[in-house]
Protein backbone atom coordinates (compact mmCIF):
# COMPACT_ATOMS: atom_id res chain seq x y z
CA UNK A 1 0.00 0.00 0.00
CA UNK A 2 1.22 3.41 -1.30
CA UNK A 3 -0.35 4.72 2.11
CA UNK A 4 0.00 8.99 2.94
CA UNK A 5 2.38 8.44 -0.28
CA UNK A 6 1.08 9.06 -3.90
CA UNK A 7 3.18 6.57 -4.99
CA UNK A 8 4.73 3.80 -4.49
CA UNK A 9 8.29 5.32 -5.74
CA UNK A 10 7.95 8.23 -3.00
CA UNK A 11 7.34 5.71 -0.83
CA UNK A 12 10.19 3.41 -1.72
CA UNK A 13 12.59 6.65 -1.62
CA UNK A 14 11.45 7.37 1.99
CA UNK A 15 11.63 3.78 2.65
CA UNK A 16 15.64 3.98 2.36
CA UNK A 17 16.35 5.12 6.12
CA UNK A 18 15.14 1.75 7.35
CA UNK A 19 15.89 -0.82 4.19
CA UNK A 20 19.45 0.14 4.68
CA UNK A 21 19.26 -0.64 8.55
CA UNK A 22 18.00 -3.88 7.67
CA UNK A 23 20.50 -4.44 5.14
CA UNK A 24 22.78 -4.12 8.02
CA UNK A 25 21.18 -5.61 10.40
CA UNK A 26 22.99 -8.92 11.42
CA UNK A 27 25.66 -8.19 9.02
CA UNK A 28 28.24 -5.97 10.75
CA UNK A 29 29.16 -5.52 14.60
CA UNK A 30 30.75 -2.52 15.74
CA UNK A 31 33.62 -3.07 14.16
CA UNK A 32 33.49 -5.99 11.76
CA UNK A 33 31.98 -7.21 8.47
CA UNK A 34 30.13 -10.44 9.97
CA UNK A 35 31.26 -12.28 7.11
CA UNK A 36 28.76 -15.23 7.77
CA UNK A 37 26.38 -13.68 6.73
CA UNK A 38 27.99 -14.45 2.86
CA UNK A 39 26.68 -18.21 4.01
CA UNK A 40 29.40 -20.75 4.70
CA UNK A 41 30.54 -21.30 1.19
CA UNK A 42 31.93 -17.96 1.11
CA UNK A 43 35.22 -17.92 3.00
CA UNK A 44 36.76 -20.68 0.66
CA UNK A 45 35.92 -19.13 -1.96
CA UNK A 46 37.20 -15.12 -1.15
CA UNK A 47 40.12 -16.48 0.60
CA UNK A 48 41.31 -17.02 -3.46
CA UNK A 49 39.52 -13.51 -4.84
CA UNK A 50 42.47 -11.27 -6.19
CA UNK A 51 40.01 -9.36 -9.27
CA UNK A 52 36.52 -8.81 -9.26
CA UNK A 53 34.07 -9.32 -12.21
CA UNK A 54 30.82 -7.47 -11.92
CA UNK A 55 27.90 -8.13 -14.62
CA UNK A 56 24.38 -6.70 -14.33
CA UNK A 57 21.47 -4.38 -16.42
CA UNK A 58 20.20 -0.63 -15.54
CA UNK A 59 20.36 0.63 -12.11
CA UNK A 60 21.80 -2.08 -10.62
CA UNK A 61 24.88 -2.15 -13.43
CA UNK A 62 25.29 1.34 -11.96
CA UNK A 63 25.76 -0.01 -8.28
CA UNK A 64 28.72 -1.94 -9.87
CA UNK A 65 30.18 1.28 -11.87
CA UNK A 66 30.64 2.36 -7.88
CA UNK A 67 31.74 -0.58 -6.66
CA UNK A 68 34.97 -0.40 -8.76
CA UNK A 69 35.82 2.69 -6.62
CA UNK A 70 35.12 0.73 -3.71
CA UNK A 71 37.44 -2.59 -4.20
CA UNK A 72 40.49 -0.44 -5.77
CA UNK A 73 40.26 1.86 -2.85
CA UNK A 74 39.36 -0.46 0.05
CA UNK A 75 40.34 -3.81 -1.19
CA UNK A 76 43.24 -2.34 -3.42
CA UNK A 77 41.55 -5.04 -6.16
CA UNK A 78 41.21 -4.62 -9.67
CA UNK A 79 37.60 -4.91 -11.02
CA UNK A 80 35.90 -5.35 -14.79
CA UNK A 81 32.03 -4.12 -14.61
CA UNK A 82 30.05 -4.67 -17.65
CA UNK A 83 26.19 -4.63 -18.84
CA UNK A 84 25.17 -8.45 -19.08
CA UNK A 85 23.88 -7.97 -22.85
CA UNK A 86 27.15 -7.33 -24.08
CA UNK A 87 29.11 -9.60 -21.56
CA UNK A 88 27.06 -12.50 -22.40
CA UNK A 89 27.95 -12.45 -26.36
CA UNK A 90 31.81 -11.94 -25.52
CA UNK A 91 34.72 -13.85 -25.86
CA UNK A 92 35.43 -13.28 -21.79
CA UNK A 93 38.89 -14.18 -20.94
CA UNK A 94 38.85 -14.80 -17.05
CA UNK A 95 41.92 -14.28 -15.32
CA UNK A 96 42.73 -16.70 -12.36
CA UNK A 97 41.77 -15.48 -8.75
CA UNK A 98 38.98 -14.16 -10.25
CA UNK A 99 35.44 -13.80 -8.17
CA UNK A 100 32.13 -13.61 -10.59
CA UNK A 101 29.27 -10.78 -8.86
CA UNK A 102 25.85 -10.33 -10.69
CA UNK A 103 23.66 -7.63 -9.01
CA UNK A 104 20.00 -7.63 -9.28
CA UNK A 105 16.91 -6.59 -7.99
CA UNK A 106 14.49 -9.12 -9.35
CA UNK A 107 17.33 -11.96 -9.81
CA UNK A 108 14.87 -12.81 -12.95
CA UNK A 109 16.45 -9.90 -15.46
CA UNK A 110 17.32 -12.39 -18.90
CA UNK A 111 20.39 -10.91 -19.51
CA UNK A 112 22.00 -10.87 -16.10
CA UNK A 113 20.79 -14.81 -15.91
CA UNK A 114 22.13 -15.63 -19.23
CA UNK A 115 25.37 -14.07 -17.99
CA UNK A 116 25.70 -15.88 -14.88
CA UNK A 117 24.98 -19.25 -16.88
CA UNK A 118 27.75 -18.55 -19.31
CA UNK A 119 29.85 -17.54 -16.34
CA UNK A 120 29.67 -20.98 -14.63
CA UNK A 121 31.40 -22.46 -17.95
CA UNK A 122 34.20 -20.35 -17.02
CA UNK A 123 36.64 -20.31 -14.09
CA UNK A 124 35.66 -18.35 -11.76
CA UNK A 125 36.63 -18.72 -8.11
CA UNK A 126 32.87 -18.63 -7.55
CA UNK A 127 29.76 -16.72 -8.52
CA UNK A 128 27.59 -14.61 -5.79
CA UNK A 129 24.33 -12.78 -6.14
CA UNK A 130 23.34 -9.81 -4.98
CA UNK A 131 19.87 -9.85 -4.95
CA UNK A 132 16.85 -8.33 -3.36
CA UNK A 133 14.58 -11.59 -4.20
CA UNK A 134 15.98 -15.15 -2.25
CA UNK A 135 13.62 -17.50 -4.13
CA UNK A 136 14.86 -16.26 -7.37
CA UNK A 137 16.62 -17.70 -10.30
CA UNK A 138 19.52 -15.86 -9.92
CA UNK A 139 20.10 -16.89 -6.29
CA UNK A 140 19.08 -20.32 -6.86
CA UNK A 141 21.93 -20.59 -9.36
CA UNK A 142 25.03 -19.12 -8.03
CA UNK A 143 27.46 -20.29 -5.65
CA UNK A 144 26.31 -18.21 -3.07
CA UNK A 145 24.29 -14.83 -2.47
CA UNK A 146 23.63 -11.87 0.16
CA UNK A 147 20.39 -10.50 -0.15
CA UNK A 148 19.31 -6.56 0.19
CA UNK A 149 16.68 -6.63 2.57
CA UNK A 150 14.74 -3.64 0.08
CA UNK A 151 11.53 -5.57 0.67
CA UNK A 152 9.41 -5.46 -2.77
CA UNK A 153 10.01 -3.11 -4.44
CA UNK A 154 7.08 -1.94 -7.06
CA UNK A 155 8.05 1.06 -8.65
CA UNK A 156 9.54 0.55 -11.79
CA UNK A 157 11.86 3.16 -11.45
CA UNK A 158 14.53 1.43 -9.05
CA UNK A 159 15.25 3.18 -5.76
CA UNK A 160 15.48 1.56 -2.39
CA UNK A 161 17.34 -1.79 -4.59
CA UNK A 162 19.90 0.36 -5.70
CA UNK A 163 21.08 1.94 -2.80
CA UNK A 164 20.58 -1.00 -0.85
CA UNK A 165 22.96 -3.32 -3.26
CA UNK A 166 25.43 -0.49 -2.73
CA UNK A 167 25.52 -1.37 0.94
CA UNK A 168 25.70 -5.14 0.38
CA UNK A 169 28.34 -4.07 -2.27
CA UNK A 170 30.11 -2.41 0.35
CA UNK A 171 30.19 -4.80 3.31
CA UNK A 172 31.85 -7.38 0.14
CA UNK A 173 34.29 -4.79 -0.17
CA UNK A 174 35.06 -4.63 3.50
CA UNK A 175 35.51 -8.22 3.43
CA UNK A 176 37.85 -8.68 -0.08
CA UNK A 177 39.94 -5.86 1.64
CA UNK A 178 40.80 -7.59 5.29
CA UNK A 179 42.05 -10.10 2.83
CA UNK A 180 44.14 -7.11 0.85
CA UNK A 181 45.45 -5.59 3.40
CA UNK A 182 42.62 -3.27 5.45
CA UNK A 183 43.52 -3.15 9.14
CA UNK A 184 41.09 -3.59 11.85
CA UNK A 185 41.15 -0.05 12.22
CA UNK A 186 40.25 0.84 9.13
CA UNK A 187 37.70 -1.48 8.92
CA UNK A 188 36.36 -0.28 12.02
CA UNK A 189 36.07 3.46 10.76
CA UNK A 190 34.46 1.92 7.59
CA UNK A 191 31.61 0.61 9.96
CA UNK A 192 31.38 3.58 12.25
CA UNK A 193 30.97 5.19 9.00
CA UNK A 194 28.20 2.52 8.22
CA UNK A 195 26.11 2.60 11.37
CA UNK A 196 25.62 6.43 10.49
CA UNK A 197 24.55 5.91 7.01
CA UNK A 198 21.12 5.58 8.30
CA UNK A 199 20.71 9.17 9.60
CA UNK A 200 22.68 10.38 7.17
CA UNK A 201 19.74 9.04 4.30
CA UNK A 202 17.12 10.91 6.55
CA UNK A 203 18.74 14.00 6.40
CA UNK A 204 19.08 14.07 2.71
CA UNK A 205 15.50 13.37 2.23
CA UNK A 206 14.78 16.41 4.44
CA UNK A 207 16.00 18.54 1.54
CA UNK A 208 12.84 17.18 -0.50
CA UNK A 209 11.26 20.66 -0.54
CA UNK A 210 14.10 22.39 -1.66
CA UNK A 211 14.22 20.17 -4.50
CA UNK A 212 10.94 20.33 -5.46
CA UNK A 213 11.20 23.65 -5.67
CA UNK A 214 14.09 23.32 -8.38
CA UNK A 215 12.07 20.51 -10.09
CA UNK A 216 10.13 23.25 -11.74
CA UNK A 217 12.70 24.38 -13.70
CA UNK A 218 13.01 20.55 -15.42
CA UNK A 219 9.23 20.68 -16.32
CA UNK A 220 9.58 22.28 -19.62
CA UNK A 221 12.82 21.36 -20.55
CA UNK A 222 13.98 18.53 -23.26
CA UNK A 223 17.32 18.13 -22.23
CA UNK A 224 19.69 17.96 -19.17
CA UNK A 225 23.03 16.88 -18.05
CA UNK A 226 24.57 15.55 -15.06
CA UNK A 227 28.14 15.42 -13.73
CA UNK A 228 30.32 13.71 -11.24
CA UNK A 229 33.74 12.82 -10.53
CA UNK A 230 34.98 9.80 -9.60
CA UNK A 231 32.61 7.29 -7.56
CA UNK A 232 30.02 10.28 -8.69
CA UNK A 233 30.09 9.40 -12.22
CA UNK A 234 28.11 6.87 -11.65
CA UNK A 235 25.60 8.37 -9.20
CA UNK A 236 25.34 11.33 -12.04
CA UNK A 237 24.37 8.29 -14.57
CA UNK A 238 21.73 6.95 -12.26
CA UNK A 239 20.31 10.57 -11.70
CA UNK A 240 20.27 10.87 -15.75
CA UNK A 241 18.53 7.24 -16.25
CA UNK A 242 16.15 7.99 -13.46
CA UNK A 243 15.07 11.53 -14.84
CA UNK A 244 14.59 9.73 -18.91
CA UNK A 245 12.77 7.01 -17.24
CA UNK A 246 10.12 8.77 -14.96
CA UNK A 247 10.34 12.02 -17.08
CA UNK A 248 11.05 11.40 -20.55
CA UNK A 249 13.34 14.34 -20.52
CA UNK A 250 16.25 13.05 -22.42
CA UNK A 251 19.45 12.91 -20.36
CA UNK A 252 22.76 12.44 -20.18
CA UNK A 253 25.71 12.11 -17.63
CA UNK A 254 29.26 12.92 -18.18
CA UNK A 255 32.83 12.19 -15.70
CA UNK A 256 32.87 16.07 -15.46
CA UNK A 257 37.00 15.63 -16.54
CA UNK A 258 35.12 15.12 -20.28
CA UNK A 259 33.51 17.98 -20.98
CA UNK A 260 35.84 20.21 -22.91
CA UNK A 261 36.01 16.95 -25.04
CA UNK A 262 32.57 17.35 -26.40
CA UNK A 263 29.41 17.59 -24.37
CA UNK A 264 30.45 21.43 -23.83
CA UNK A 265 29.01 22.32 -27.31
CA UNK A 266 25.70 21.55 -26.06
CA UNK A 267 25.76 23.72 -23.36
CA UNK A 268 23.57 27.16 -23.45
CA UNK A 269 20.76 28.94 -21.40
CA UNK A 270 18.73 26.55 -22.34
CA UNK A 271 20.67 23.44 -21.03
CA UNK A 272 19.81 22.52 -17.27
CA UNK A 273 23.25 20.76 -15.91
CA UNK A 274 23.48 18.88 -12.53
CA UNK A 275 26.26 18.70 -10.81
CA UNK A 276 27.04 16.36 -7.33
CA UNK A 277 29.23 17.59 -5.47
CA UNK A 278 30.89 15.68 -2.59
CA UNK A 279 33.35 17.36 -0.21
CA UNK A 280 36.34 15.28 -2.08
CA UNK A 281 39.70 15.59 -3.55
CA UNK A 282 38.07 16.10 -6.32
CA UNK A 283 35.99 18.88 -5.60
CA UNK A 284 38.75 21.73 -7.00
CA UNK A 285 39.01 20.15 -10.10
CA UNK A 286 34.80 19.31 -10.39
CA UNK A 287 34.52 23.42 -9.60
CA UNK A 288 36.50 23.98 -12.38
CA UNK A 289 34.22 22.29 -14.56
CA UNK A 290 31.28 24.08 -13.58
CA UNK A 291 33.19 27.33 -14.17
CA UNK A 292 33.46 26.28 -17.67
CA UNK A 293 29.39 25.55 -17.57
CA UNK A 294 28.70 28.90 -15.95
CA UNK A 295 30.64 30.90 -18.95
CA UNK A 296 28.84 29.36 -21.09
CA UNK A 297 25.28 30.32 -19.76
CA UNK A 298 24.50 26.46 -18.56
CA UNK A 299 22.01 26.86 -16.20
CA UNK A 300 23.76 24.81 -13.29
CA UNK A 301 22.20 22.62 -10.40
CA UNK A 302 24.79 21.62 -7.46
CA UNK A 303 23.93 19.26 -5.30
CA UNK A 304 26.95 20.05 -2.48
CA UNK A 305 28.29 19.21 0.86
CA UNK A 306 27.49 22.29 2.79
CA UNK A 307 30.88 22.98 3.72
CA UNK A 308 32.25 22.53 0.00
CA UNK A 309 32.60 26.32 -0.31
CA UNK A 310 29.72 26.88 -2.71
CA UNK A 311 27.46 29.66 -2.18
CA UNK A 312 24.32 30.79 -3.16
CA UNK A 313 25.45 32.86 -6.36
CA UNK A 314 23.31 33.82 -9.36
CA UNK A 315 25.59 31.59 -11.03
CA UNK A 316 23.90 28.49 -9.92
CA UNK A 317 21.33 26.84 -7.39
CA UNK A 318 21.85 24.75 -4.71
CA UNK A 319 20.84 21.71 -2.59
CA UNK A 320 22.98 21.10 0.72
CA UNK A 321 23.78 18.21 1.91
CA UNK A 322 25.33 17.67 5.80
CA UNK A 323 29.03 16.35 5.49
CA UNK A 324 29.17 12.47 4.50
CA UNK A 325 31.89 10.01 5.00
CA UNK A 326 33.66 9.89 1.56
CA UNK A 327 32.76 6.27 1.47
CA UNK A 328 29.31 6.34 1.48
CA UNK A 329 28.74 9.80 -0.46
CA UNK A 330 27.73 7.96 -3.38
CA UNK A 331 24.67 6.54 -1.44
CA UNK A 332 23.82 9.94 -0.17
CA UNK A 333 24.25 11.74 -3.02
CA UNK A 334 21.66 9.24 -5.23
CA UNK A 335 19.22 10.79 -2.68
CA UNK A 336 18.24 14.16 -4.23
CA UNK A 337 18.72 12.73 -7.90
CA UNK A 338 15.76 10.50 -6.96
CA UNK A 339 13.81 13.05 -5.63
CA UNK A 340 14.76 15.22 -8.35
CA UNK A 341 13.37 12.66 -11.34
CA UNK A 342 10.49 12.27 -9.23
CA UNK A 343 9.29 15.76 -8.72
CA UNK A 344 9.72 16.46 -12.13
CA UNK A 345 7.74 13.65 -13.61
CA UNK A 346 4.82 14.81 -11.03
CA UNK A 347 4.71 17.96 -12.83
CA UNK A 348 4.81 16.50 -16.13
CA UNK A 349 1.93 14.75 -15.34
CA UNK A 350 3.24 10.74 -16.47
CA UNK A 351 2.33 7.55 -14.84
CA UNK A 352 5.64 7.83 -12.37
CA UNK A 353 5.17 3.83 -10.90
CA UNK A 354 4.52 2.60 -14.08
CA UNK A 355 6.17 4.44 -17.02
CA UNK A 356 5.70 3.94 -20.57
CA UNK A 357 7.37 1.39 -22.76
CA UNK A 358 9.19 -0.43 -19.69
CA UNK A 359 8.56 -3.66 -18.05
CA UNK A 360 9.55 -3.84 -13.82
CA UNK A 361 11.46 -7.05 -14.69
CA UNK A 362 12.91 -7.73 -18.15
CA UNK A 363 12.50 -11.36 -18.19
CA UNK A 364 13.22 -11.32 -21.91
CA UNK A 365 16.44 -10.60 -24.27
O1 LIG B 1 16.01 -6.54 -11.53
P1 LIG B 1 17.30 -5.97 -12.03
O2 LIG B 1 18.06 -5.21 -11.01
O3 LIG B 1 18.17 -7.04 -12.68
O4 LIG B 1 16.88 -4.97 -13.17
C1 LIG B 1 17.83 -4.33 -13.95
C2 LIG B 1 17.23 -3.17 -14.71
O5 LIG B 1 16.21 -3.61 -15.58
C3 LIG B 1 16.64 -2.10 -13.77
O6 LIG B 1 17.58 -1.65 -12.84
C4 LIG B 1 16.13 -0.89 -14.58
O7 LIG B 1 17.19 -0.22 -15.17
C5 LIG B 1 15.32 0.02 -13.66
N1 LIG B 1 13.99 0.20 -14.18
C6 LIG B 1 15.95 1.36 -13.46
O8 LIG B 1 15.21 2.18 -12.62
Amino acid sequence: EKGEFGHFMLKEIYEQPRVIKNTLSGRISDRHVLEEAFGVKSKAIFDQVDNVQIVACGTSFHAGLITKYWLENIAKMPCQVDIASDYRYRNIIVRPGTLFVTISQSGETADTLAALRYAQELPYVGRLAICNVATSSLVRESDFSLLTMAGREIGVASTKAFTTQLVALLLMSLVLGRRNGLDEESEAAYIRDLHQLPDIVDKALAQDQAIQRLSIQFADKHHALFLGRGPQYPVAKEGALKLKEISYIHAEAYPAGELKHGPLALVDDKMPVIAVAPNDELLGKLKGNLAEVSARGGKLFVIADESAGFDDEVDYQLVRLPPVPEVLAPIVYTIPLQLLSYHVAILKGTDVDHPRNLAKSVTVE
